[in-house]
This record gives structure tokens, C-alpha cells and sequence, in this order.
């Protein structure tokens, strides 16, 4: 071995930063596949229903249309449980924009304009697609999302909210949100006998590719990805949507490989969204502080088509100590399009609610509101009894407020007055699990020196390609610029998607497995490489089982200052600054930017991110990047992300937590909680925009 310094734990830049700012990445919409032809979705425009017809004369009678294919004319999909996937499979109208055909032309112009001459006949029925609490309809679900239950119970919650001294019950609201990933939902479908390779913006290329042989009921490895670069996804494109599927059944049913592209308007039903949330919670605490009673009762929405139920209330369970606690998750299914992951589900919408009822408990009992969460620090998981792998969620607290200032602080609110504008400070805590899944990878020697490592990851804009290139090069003992990493292919083994911030540790993992295996292997050769060079397999399935059972999350607290207009309610953010306890963090440059990102969609969140649903419609009212608000540039001012050492053995090899969702959990809460601060007014309904905050 060499004496190289370790590159874990550098700030290497990332490996395709040049290829991507000159334009040579090349993203799903942009491989060069000779013959191709353009398929766009013709979208419904009912609610619920069936489509009686489709006349598809004035299409075809365009020059360079190739076919209208509607449920009549494509090939058969096998069933799924995620009924999203079977498009075309059925005349029913499940929800508004739904793709009920679609057209393929030799240009993607002809293709759109043939896709508005498409008339679709609808037999259309009543719909409903308004979140109403108390319709009978609403239920408790057995398991919501990540295989939680659906509501956990421990004491006796109604007596101990009924005799404590000083109770919180509030009820809170979040809206839709959507994911507006900066590269829209493409695939490219080229068909090859019974095989398709999938051009596709993937977060997980291994996992579509099982879902979509299943789908098409071809073995295990027919369907093949390639997502050597991807625009972002923030949950949209962990699981394939049905513009993936479209295109590998359009290219199926002309026997020409299909380009399919959802334009911004079409991602706003097609790709999922978050759902809205009414959550109501209740705190009952003695007057030290210390929390009786904890419920937290989430109300959200899903499709007919399947009960997606966010993990909303989840990570109440695990925040805080208190030895009476009730957690329920209610939905409504309704005329709606499925909602689905969008950056921390469950976390990002739950925590909005817990840490400003948190912040109103602080007042109510005239306490410091870091204070309040220190003193209910719980020892062990309160809802397993787990231990904690680590928890260093009052180090963040502590070492945050130092860095941002906190201490000295005057909490009575609407007080500080700079001209025109009230200016105060909030802070919330957060929490995301510390998931790992099994991976596969594989590490070669070749005989030029170089090594080459293979694992079906991929990077969405994370870093993750620049980590686990610093991880290889790390056991393999050789310098960063020896190792090329290939990821981004289905084919390179099973591994899991970009998503529930658990890329870096599991595809980590395999990574350093097959490094370390091929290390040894080429000490055994007295690292002569053979002309044919040496290779080495790693599969991490054991070792992620054997694992001893532990309550594995990463932490954080965010600060937040901001700055309110007297007069008109314009909130501005001046500071953010999140302090976080992630494990070893595996490329200092990369994971702040991670926090970062997640620290700014937290403050859109809080004032600008809003899907008005039109009931009387069924859909999204806004449908592009004018009408629904993201922050911009001009928004985000100082936004500051630092991080505790902290070494976790419990974790992986690697010892890192992820940092993918993290940033954004709390963040609203934090801006709620100052704008309080500054004006006296509790916000309660996210986004905070200027008529609910006069
Ligand atoms: Mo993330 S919403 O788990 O892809």
C-alpha cells in the first residue's frame, strides 16, 4: 500500500462538473439514436369516467404522423401494484390528466400538434376532488409509505392531555407541493427483439429495470437503463412514471425506437406531487417542560387508483420523550392523481407541524424553545425502545445556536423593528432516517494501471458519482485519478434507487466491499495484473441483514431570521443556518451543497410552493414555473450548512448517514417560528404568504 492521503472527507470537486457545464453530460432526451420517431401523451380532460372513443382522423391526416395508439391498440402490460404504470391499459378515466393516448410522428412538433387534434369521447362521470375533513369516506390505513403502520398508540393519551397543566392543540395545513426537477421526465425506448435499452431520467436505474421486466413480462434483465446523467428528481423519478412506460410501449407497438419527453405543463400530473396535509397537533407537558402527551393526526389525500399514504406523522414518533402518545395517518382517496415522494416524505410536511407546535409549547410555557427539546431528549427510541446508533440532536442544538447567535435572545415576539420591517429568529429541530440497502458492485484491476469500478448508482446533481469515486480510490490505496467509476446502467448489478438519502451509504458499501476484495486479491498476485486484468464482486446483502437492531437517524436544527413588511406582510429570510449530525461526511463540498439545497427548498416550502387544486376541474390550477412559485435566486440570501464530527460505527463501513433529505426537514418550521417572532402572528398554513401573515 501507498502512503496517498485518504480522499474521504476532501473537498474534491465534482468529476463531472466540466462535461456538464460545457455541455457534453449527455441526459436521456439527448443520446444520438438513429430512426427515431417523437411520442407525446394526449392527456384526459375529466376527472372520472371512461373514454367512449378516440377519433384520431384529423391526427393521422398530418404529414409525418406514424400512429394514434389509445388502450385499444397497445400491447398488454401485466398487473402491478402501482397501478400508475399501466397506461393505456384500461378506458377508465381514473383522474384528470391522465394519458388516455398518444401520438408518434417524425417530428416532436408534428407530434404535438397531432396530440391536440387527437378528439377523445368521454362518457364522464361525477367526480370528486376536494380534501374534506370528516367525509365518511376517510380511513386509517393498516401501512403508508416505507412499510410503516399507520397508527401507533402507547398509554393513555386523552387523560394525559385532559390533567395536564399546560396543553398545545393546533391544527396545521400543507399543500400539494411539486417536484419541479430542473430536467423534465424523458426516455428514449429502442427495442432490440425482446429487449429495450431505456434512455431514461432515473433516480434508480436497477429498480426500474426490474419494475418494467415485470411489467412487460420479460425476464429479469430484458429491460435495460441508461441514466449516465440526470437533471434531479427529488423523489419524482425514484420510482419509473408513465412517460417511461409510454415510450417503451409506443416504440413496441411501431417497431421504431420512441423519444418521449413530458413537457413542464405535463409534469404537474403526470410525475406525482407531494400531498396537502391537515395535521392536527396535541402536546401536554408538565410546567418544567417535560411532555406528557404527544398526538399527531395527519389528514392526506391519494388517487382512486391507490392508497399512497405519506409516512406524515412518523418521525413525531421518535422525536421527543413522553410516555403517552397516539399517531394516526388518515386519507381520502380521491378524483385525483396519485401523489408520491417528493424530498423527505412524511418528515418534511410532519415536522412543519410538530416543531411549530414545539414552538407555541415554548411560549405557552414561557421557556426557551432549545431548552424545551433538550429536556425531552428521549435516552432510547420511544416508540421501539431501540437504542440509538447515534443521536446528537442537542449537540446540533447547542453548537447551532453558538454559531447563529441565539443565546441572549429576547423571545417576546413582534418587538425588534428595523423602519418598515419586524425582524425575528426561529428555530425547529429535524430528524431523517439513516435507511441502507443491499447493493451490488464490482471492482476491476486493469493491466494499464487503471482501475475500474461498476455499480448501478446514480447521480441526480448529488455528488454521488465524485463520493464513491473517493471511497474506491480510498481502499483501493491509489490516487482519485486512477479510478473510473461507471454508474448510471441497470446492468452493472441490483442495487437501490437515489432516494430516502441512502445512495452514498449503501452503493458506499458495495463499493468499498468489491475495493477491498480486489485489493487483496491483487496482494496476493504481488500486484502483477494479468493481461486479462482481475476483478472482484461484492454483494452486500448480508452484511446490510446482519445489523444489529438500532434506531439509525441523522439530525439536525435550523435557524432562521427573517424579515417581515409591516405594512404589506412581505416575508424576507435574511440567515439560515443549519447545524447537522450526518455521520462522516464523505466529500465536505458535495453534502453542503446537499444541506444547502435542502435548507432552500425548506424556505420555498415556507413562502412560496402552492398546487391550488381546482375541485371543479379535478386538477392543478397552476402548471408551469410562472404560475407555481419556486424560490429564485433573489429569495435565498445567506443560507449556511456546517455539520458535528460524529462517528458512527452502527452504520456501514462507510459511516455515513446521508444528507439528501435532511436539510429540508424543519427548515419551514423555522421560518414559521420567526415569523412569529417577528410579528406575533402564528402562521399555521404553509406558504406563508402575505394575507395570512397580516
Ligand atoms: Mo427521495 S423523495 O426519497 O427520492
Amino acid at each position: 500500500m501507498t502512503t496517498l492521503e485518504r480522499t474521504v472527507g476532501a473537498e474534491v470537486t465534482r468529476i463531472e462538473g466540466r462535461d456538464k457545464v460545457t455541455g457534453t453530460a449527455l441526459y436521456a432526451y439527448e443520446y444520438p439514436v438513429p430512426d427515431a420517431l417523437y411520442g407525446v401523451a394526449v392527456q384526459s380532460t375529466i376527472a372520472r369516467g371512461r373514454v367512449r372513443s378516440v377519433d384520431a382522423g384529423a391526427a393521422l391526416a398530418l404529414p409525418g404522423v406514424v400512429a394514434v395508439l389509445d388502450s385499444g391498440s397497445v400491447p398488454r402490460l401485466h398487473p402491478t401494484d402501482d397501478p400508475e404504470l399501466s397506461v393505456l391499459q384500461s378506458a377508465e378515466v381514473a383522474y384528470r390528466g391522465q394519458i388516455v393516448a398518444a401520438v408518434v410522428a417524425d417530428t416532436y412538433e408534428t407530434a404535438r400538434q397531432a396530440a391536440a387534434a387527437v378528439r377523445v369521447i368521454y362518457a364522464e362521470e361525477p367526480h370528486d376532488a376536494e380534501l374534506r375533513d370528516g367525509d365518511p369516506h376517510i380511513f386509517v390505513p393498516e401501512t403508508v409509505n416505507a412499510g410503516y403502520v399507520g397508527r401507533t398508540e402507547q398509554g393513555d393519551v386523552d387523560t394525559a392531555l385532559a390533567t395536564a397543566p399546560v396543553t398545545i392543540d393546533a391544527t396545521y395545513t400543507t399543500p400539494p407541493e411539486h417536484t419541479c426537477a430542473m430536467e423534465p421526465h424523458a426516455t428514449i425506448a429502442v427495442w432490440d427483439g425482446d429487449t429495450v435499452t431505456l434512455y431514461n431520467g432515473d433516480q434508480g436505474p436497477w429498480v426500474t429495470a426490474s419494475t418494467l421486466a415485470a411489467l412487460f413480462g420479460l425476464p429479469e434483465g430484458a429491460v435495460r437503463i441508461v441514466a449516465d446523467h440526470v437533471g434531479g428528481g427529488f423523489g419524482s423519478k425514484a420510482l419509473p412514471r408513465p412517460p417511461t412506460v409510454l415510450a417503451a410501449l409506443a416504440a413496441r407497438a411501431v417497431g421504431r425506437p420512441v423519444k418521449v419527453a413530458a413537457t413542464r405543463q405535463q409534469m404537474f400530473t403526470m410525475v406525482s406531487y407531494r400531498t396537502p396535509t391537515v395535521q392536527r397537533v396535541r402536546l401536554g407537558a408538565e410546567r418544567d417542560g417535560r411532555l406528557t402527551a404527544v398526538s399527531h393526526n395527519a389528514l392526506q389525500q391519494s388517487s382512486r387508483l391507490a392508497p399512497y399514504c405519506e409516512q406524515t406523522v412518523v418521525a413525531t414518533r421518535m422525536m421527543y420523550a413522553a410516555p403517552h402518545r397516539r399517531t394516526i395517518h388518515r386519507l381520502a382517496q380521491l378524483d385525483v392523481p396519485t401523489p408520491s415522494w417528493m424530498r423527505a416524505p412524511g418528515e418534511a410536511p410532519g415536522m412543519f407541524a410538530l416543531e411549530s407546535a414545539m414552538d407555541e409549547l415554548a411560549y405557552a410555557l414561557d421557556m426557551d424553545p432549545i431548552e424545551l427539546r433538550v429536556v425531552n431528549e428521549p435516552s432510547v427510541d420511544p416508540e421501539s425502545g431501540n437504542a440509538f446508533s447515534s443521536r446528537n440532536l442537542v449537540a446540533c442544538l447547542r453548537e447551532g445556536a453558538a454559531r447563529f447567535g441565539w443565546p441572549g435572545r429576547d423571545p417576546s415576539p413582534g418587538r425588534r423593528r428595523e423602519g418598515r420591517w419586524l425582524v425575528g429568529t426561529g428555530v425547529a429541530a429535524g430528524n431523517y432516517p439513516a435507511f441502507t440497502f443491499p447493493a451490488t458492485a464490482t471492482a476491476r484491476a486493469e493491466p494499464d494501471g487503471r482501475f475500474r469500478v461498476r455499480i448501478a448508482a446514480v447521480d441526480i446533481g448529488t455528488g454521488a458519482r465524485t463520493a464513491l469515486t473517493q471511497v474506491a480510490a480510498d481502499e483501493l490505496g491509489v490516487a482519485l485519478d486512477r479510478v473510473t467509476l461507471e454508474i448510471g446502467r441497470s446492468v452493472y448489478g441490483s442495487a437501490p434507487f437515489a432516494g430516502g438519502s441512502m445512495g452514498t451509504s449503501s452503493w458506499g458499501w458495495a463499493v468499498s466491499k468489491a475495493c477491498r476484495a480486489l485489493a487483496k486479491r491483487l496482494g496476493e498476485v504481488s500486484g502483477q495484473v494479468p493481461p486479462g486484468g482481475l476483478e472482484a464482486h461484492a454483494d452486500t446483502t448480508e452484511d446490510v441483514r446482519a445489523r444489529k437492531e438500532l434506531a439509525r437517524h441523522a439530525y439536525g436544527a435550523q435557524f432562521a431570521e427573517v424579515r417581515v413588511d409591516a405594512d404589506t406582510g412581505q416575508v424576507r429570510v435574511d440567515r439560515m443556518l443549519g447545524m447537522f449530525a450526518a455521520g462522516r461526511i464523505i466529500n465536505p463540498r458535495t453534502a453542503r451543497s446537499q444541506l444547502r439545497g435542502g435548507m432552500c427548498m425548506g424556505l420555498s416550502t415556507a413562502l412560496c410552493e402552492n398546487l391550488e387544486l381546482d375541485p371543479h376541474f379535478g386538477d392543478f390550477a397552476n402548471h408551469d414555473l410562472a404560475t407555481y412559485h419556486v424560490a429564485a435566486h433573489a429569495d435565498v440570501r445567506d443560507v449556511e450548512a456546517h455539520w458535528i464530527e460524529e462517528e458512527d460505527d452502527q452504520l456501514s463501513p462507510i459511516g455515513a448517514k446521508g444528507v439528501g433529505e435532511l436539510g429540508i426537514v424543519g427548515a419551514a418550521a423555522a421560518i414559521a417560528n420567526a415569523v412569529h417572532h417577528a410579528t406575533g402572528v402564528r402562521v399555521r398554513d404553509l406558504p406563508i404568504t402575505l394575507e395570512r401573515v397580516r
